[in-house]
């Protein structure tokens, strides 16, 4: 991944989508980390996949709209408004797909799993633990946040992309979430192998 501009606001995510066809953190597609780590979630969620799942900063909503064909209902929301034209050009006839306009943070639905690819590290460091809260208000008691953590164990002093480290994820997420799984991923791309970690949190 080439260095995530961004900021605390949407203008500043709206216009690197502005300045840039294709930003560095999209990768096109669905990420095929997820690809793998979604039967280790699924086979958790009993036989009833119609799950109502939450994806935050969904960027072009490419991992939103697999997501929403693997039989989940979707719920996907980005601050940028440009990231959101274009998630809704690409996937808005999906079924069990929406996609709105919206500061995570403002959030108000209840679901039964949250997903986030390349979130956690978008958001300033000042606001990690209001995002820990959030989280856990966006789900349904025993629901998982699950996804990747990019840039894990890395110096990047003028994030984003900011890094994290599993100190760091031990402390904020410890208390509140059973940690089913947290591993750097076998399957990421191989420019962003090493520097990412997947995971399975279960809210307690
Ligand atoms: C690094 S990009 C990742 C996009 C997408 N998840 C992907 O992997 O392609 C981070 C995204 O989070 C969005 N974002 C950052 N802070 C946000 C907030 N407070 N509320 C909603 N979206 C936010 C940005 O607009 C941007 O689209």
């Amino acid at each position: 991944m080439s260095v995530i501009k961004g900021g605390a606001s949407a203008e500043s995510w709206d216009s690197i989508y502005r300045d840039e066809e294709s930003p560095g953190w999209n990768v096109g597609t669905v990420t095929p980390v997820l690809q793998e780590l979604l039967p280790k979630l699924t086979e958790r969620l009993e036989h009833d996949r119609k799950r109502k799942l939450f994806v935050p900063g969904c960027g072009f909503g490419h991992d939103a709209a697999w997501l929403s064909k693997q039989g989940f209902i979707v719920e996907a929301s980005d601050f940028s408004q440009l990231a959101v034209g274009q998630a809704k050009s690409n996937y808005g006839s999906c079924d069990n797909l929406s996609i709105n306009q919206a500061d995570v943070f403002s959030e108000t639905g209840v679901y039964d799993v949250v997903f986030e690819h390349t979130f956690f590290c978008a958001i300033p460091i000042e606001l990690r633990e209001q995002w820990v809260e959030k989280c856990l208000g966006l789900l349904k008691p025993n629901g998982y946040y699950f996804g990747v953590f990019h840039k894990v164990n890395l110096e990047t002093p003028d994030g984003p992309p900011h890094s994290v480290n599993d100190e760091e994820i031990k402390t904020l997420f410890g208390k509140k979430f059973e940690f089913i799984r947290y591993e750097y991923s076998k399957h990421s791309l191989s420019s962003r192998m090493g520097v990412e970690k997947e995971f399975i949190f279960k809210k307690l």
